[in-house]
């Protein structure tokens, strides 16, 4: 309980059980946050040509947190035309072991500016401290260390082959991981000796903006990374250039897919990660308040904002109700509110489009027939918040069990044999991820093999190394990031 001198002004956080924490903020002040930020371009800030700019807000806050440049037609070029001299100049020349030591050296610059990051990615984008600290920062730079490790090895990724970068790469990031993705995207392609265009989403451009000063610091040659902000007309203004020589894009399958038809008829090379509604599969000899805890991982982590999120949840119907309870139990637990406070378990949602996206689906699955269950946490009065939440008897062709939310919204199915449910969590347009939970080994392996998901967790979830490829089948995208895998998508022979 806390004393009267350490009382706070802060709300508490609230437990359903009626006992509450001490608000343990974490302090916004090591985050030095421009109110403008410009382009990087070619180893320089620089306006935007049209003079435009973006607010981006705290959405714990809905306060405007900073603004940042619009990027067009004309931005776009310069930065791909010095992209492309950085490449011909310095970069492909480059002995591979001198590469590899810049992307150390970003490596060890984002370690040490850390706290900084992460605080910075909790303002801008929602999520609670305790995972930006714990989770997105250090598995960024874990993938800046990884790939700067493969740069004078690559001989060793594509034996008896001789791998050669492509050249400009143009890289579109979204909101929900937005240093982590940038870092799976711009560690692997200078590894591999390509150059840089990449471009965050327009609510969560900061972390990725401090990155750029990283680069800058690490006193990488100029035009090797550029790093342009702006919303969809930039991303699609990027994908057009004639000048780029590859795309990574990481977002929705509906921007993927039309991304996909502009480049069809062009020498552009191109990686997707798209959405997801991954099968959490309980079998009734599994380890169950584990398998609670990785359920609850699996769909509250980051606010649900997870494309290979624990949205299906199929229990073994001999349990089902057993682990329901002890779901419903632990989900009474679980606070929701101000990101920065260490305590909290769901943060914000990150923007007031997405939260009227999650409402739009929960009204949805109540209107479908399913029941629907939340949490009795109450919510902070200003900024986005939605309460963990599930639904019991989902249908399995109903659109809570076929659709991505993105949301901490959790379909809960149930299923006898061991074939149903196979049959059952491959009937989906997505496949990315996938868990099984079982005490029988023999039975993973099966699973595994079986399931149509380009990542199947055995007895655990969301877990990520920077040596472990992602990705996914059929509308979840294609191409792999991560491991020796992640080199293949930046290189031909
Ligand atoms: P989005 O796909 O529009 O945004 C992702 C990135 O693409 C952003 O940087 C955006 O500025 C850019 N972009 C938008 N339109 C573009 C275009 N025509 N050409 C090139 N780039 C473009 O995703 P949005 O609208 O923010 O979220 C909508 C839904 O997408 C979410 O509710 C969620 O279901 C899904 N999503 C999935 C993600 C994943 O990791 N698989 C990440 C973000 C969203
Ligand atoms: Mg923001």
């Amino acid at each position: 309980m806390p004393t009267k001198k350490n009382k706070s002004t802060l709300p508490r956080l609230r437990l359903g059980a009626g006992w509450s924490y001490a608000p343990a903020p974490e302090s916004a002040a090591s985050a030095r946050i421009n109110e403008q930020y410009e382009l990087f371009i070619n180893g320089k800030w620089q306006k935007p040509a049209k003079r435009a700019y973006i607010d981006s807000i705290n959405p714990a806050t809905e306060k405007k947190l900073y603004r940042a440049a619009v990027a067009s037609e004309q931005d776009i070029d310069k930065a791909v035309v010095s992209a492309r001299t950085a490449f011909d100049k310095y970069w492909k020349k480059m002995p591979a072991n001198e590469r590899g030591k810049y992307i150390f050296r970003i490596a060890r610059l984002l370690q040490e500016q850390a706290r900084e990051l992460s605080v910075m990615e909790t303002l801008d984008g929602g999520k609670p401290i305790r995972e930006s600290r714990d989770f997105d920062v250090p598995m960024a730079c874990n993938h800046f260390f990884y790939y700067a490790g493969w740069a004078d090895k690559l001989e060793f990724a594509f034996p008896n082959r001789a791998p050669r970068p492509l050249g400009v790469a143009a890289q579109i990031t979204p909101w929900n991981f937005p240093l982590l993705m940038a870092a799976w995207k711009i560690a692997p392609a200078l590894a591999t000796g390509n150059t840089v265009v990449l471009k965050p989403a327009e609510t969560t451009s900061l972390s990725t903006l401090k990155l750029a000063s990283i680069i800058e610091e690490a006193d990488l040659p100029p035009g090797v990374v550029n790093i342009i902000t702006g919303a969809g007309d930039t991303g699609a203004a990027l994908v057009r250039h004639a000048g780029i020589n590859k795309i990574a894009f990481t977002g929705s399958t509906a921007v993927g897919k039309l991304i996909q038809q502009q480049t069809a008829a062009t020498t552009k090379k191109l990686t997707l990660e798209l959405g997801g509604k991954a099968a959490n599969i309980i079998f009734s000899d599994a380890p169950i308040d584990q398998a609670v805890e990785g359920v609850v991982n699996g769909i509250f982590f980051n606010q649900g904002h997870v494309c290979c999120a624990g949205s299906r949840l199929y229990v073994q119907e001999s349990i089902a109700p057993l682990f329901i309870q002890k779901l419903k139990d632990r989900m009474a637990t679980l606070l929701v509110g101000d990101p920065m406070d260490k305590n909290t378990d769901i943060g914000a949602i990150n923007s007031a489009e997405q939260l009227e996206k999650i409402n739009y689906y929960i009204r949805l699955g109540k209107k479908e027939g399913s029941l629907h269950y939340e949490s009795a946490v109450a919510l902070p009065k200003k900024g986005y918040f939605c309460r963990p939440t599930l639904f019991t008897k989902v249908a399995q062709s109903s659109r809570l069990a076929q659709e991505e939310i993105f949301g901490p919204v959790l379909a809960i199915l149930t299923f006898r044999t061991e074939d149903e449910v196979i049959e059952k969590a491959n009937n989906s347009p997505y496949g990315l991820s996938a868990g099984v939970w079982t005490d029988k080994g023999s039975r993973i392996f099966n699973m595994s093999r079986r399931l149509k998901a380009g990542v199947v967790w055995a007895n655990s979830y969301n877990l990520f190394d920077p040596a472990s490829p992602f990705g996914g089948y059929k509308e979840s995208g294609y191409g792999r990031e991560g491991g020796v895998h992640g080199l293949l998508p930046y290189v031909s022979f």
